[in-house]
């Protein structure tokens, strides 16, 4: 895994999901919460050749960036170790891991730590930002082993849609990946 600079501790730990772990869950949980984590903002910036696209083509996936003041909300789950073993796999293609302090929403723990997965610029998947009517042709036409691209997108505005959850980032790729390929909202 590209530059981990933190572990879990025990047999378990929380870990933030901020892009498809909100709406999709592949392992087994201990307990799941509505979360938030200070200071860091999505973006479509990585680059997907093994879930969203293919290596001659690769898509675009989340990432999480420093932001001071923006809050980024999702969903933590406790999980035991061996699911850290599924998710760096999974997430093999440029991801570290780091540890911080999560907002717990509805849960009976107000605040804990947890891990999050960040693809930090310069790790080989590396895209970057880009005009955004760019990033959106770029979404809209891509697919990979896991689905479109388009999927990944509007699944993830439907679900933060259902939190009333404003992430304008998201909600601009979504309206106009939407409009290329003749879809309304
Ligand atoms: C996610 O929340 O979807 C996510 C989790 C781990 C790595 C990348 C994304």
């Amino acid at each position: 895994m590209h530059g981990t600079v933190s572990d879990t501790d025990g047999d378990r730990a929380w870990v933030f999901g901020y892009g498809s772990l909100i709406y999709k869950v592949d392992f087994p949980i201990l307990d799941r919460a509505e979360a938030r984590i200070d200071g860091w903002a999505r973006r479509f910036w990585q680059g997907s050749h093994d879930h969203r696209g293919t290596p001659e083509s690769p898509g675009r996936v989340l990432t999480l960036v420093r932001s001071p003041g923006t809050r980024c909300r999702g969903v933590a789950y406790r999980v035991s170790h061996e699911v850290f073993d599924h998710l760096d796999h999974r997430e093999k293609n440029g991801y570290a891991r780091y540890r911080l302090p999560m907002e717990m929403l509805d849960h009976e723990v107000s605040t804990t730590e947890g891990v999050i997965y960040v693809a930090e610029e310069g790790n080989p998947a590396w895209l970057g930002p880009a005009p955004i009517d760019e990033m959106a042709r770029h979404i809209a036409t891509s697919e990979g082993p896991s689905g479109p691209n388009a999927d990944y997108l509007h699944r993830l505005a439907d679900a933060l849609r259902e939190r009333d959850e404003v992430d304008e980032h998201v909600f601009e790729l979504d309206r106009r990946v939407r409009a290329l390929r003749g879809e309304s909202a």
